[in-house]
C-alpha cells in the first residue's frame, strides 16, 4: 500500500485539525485532492484504501465518494487533463465541436490519452462557468470562450512546459 510522503503527510494532518475529534471523514474530499496529487494524477484502489486507513474510515466510504465526483480520477490519465464541459449551456454555444476539434487534434476520443502521455480528454459536466463557454479547465484553470486558436495555444503551452520540465 502506498503511504503519503512526509511532506503531504504534514498536509494532511494540518486538514484533518480543522474538524473536530471523531469527524476526520469530513476531511475526506481535500484527502483526495492531495493522494491524487501525490500518486499521478489519480486514484487507484490501493491509494484509496491507504485514505480510508489515514482517516480511519471503511474503504467503501472512500470508494463511493471518489466514484461519485468526476474531479477524481480512477484511472491513469495524461500530465494534462482537458476537462471540457460538455453540459447544455456550453453545447449551445459550440462545447461539442471543440470537443471535436481537440479529439481529430490530439487523435484521441473522450476518455483517452495520447500515446506520449501528455493529454487526456475528458468530459465534464458543468464547471459553474456556463456564461462563459465553451469552457474547459487543465490543472484547476479555467479556459473560457474556446476557439479552435485558443485550444492551438493551449496544447502549445502545455507541451512547451512539459519539454520544460523533462
Ligand atoms: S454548462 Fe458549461 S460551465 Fe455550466
Amino acid at each position: 500500500m502506498p503511504t503519503f510522503s512526509e511532506k503531504t503527510l504534514q498536509r494532511a494532518n494540518e486538514i484533518v485539525s480543522h474538524y473536530p475529534a471523531g469527524k476526520q471523514k469530513s476531511a475526506l474530499l481535500p484527502i483526495l485532492h492531495l493522494a491524487q496529487r501525490e500518486w499521478g494524477g489519480y486514484l487507484s484502489t490501493e491509494s484509496m484504501d491507504y485514505v480510508a486507513q489515514f482517516l480511519d474510515i471503511s474503504p467503501v466510504e472512500v470508494y463511493e465518494v471518489a466514484t461519485f465526483y468526476s474531479m477524481y480520477n480512477l484511472q491513469p490519465v495524461g500530465r494534462y487533463v482537458l476537462e471540457v464541459c460538455h453540459t447544455g449551456p456550453c453545447c449551445t454555444v459550440g462545447a461539442e465541436n471543440i470537443m471535436g476539434y481537440i479529439s481529430q487534434k490530439l487523435g484521441i476520443k473522450a476518455g483517452e490519452t495520447t500515446a506520449d502521455g501528455l493529454f487526456t480528454l475528458k468530459p465534464m459536466e458543468c464547471l459553474g462557468a456556463c456564461g462563459y463557454g465553451p469552457v474547459l479547465q487543465i490543472l484547476e484553470k479555467f479556459h473560457e470562450h474556446l476557439t479552435e486558436q485558443k485550444i492551438d495555444d493551449l496544447i502549445a503551452e502545455c507541451r512547451t512546459k512539459a519539454a520544460a520540465l523533462n
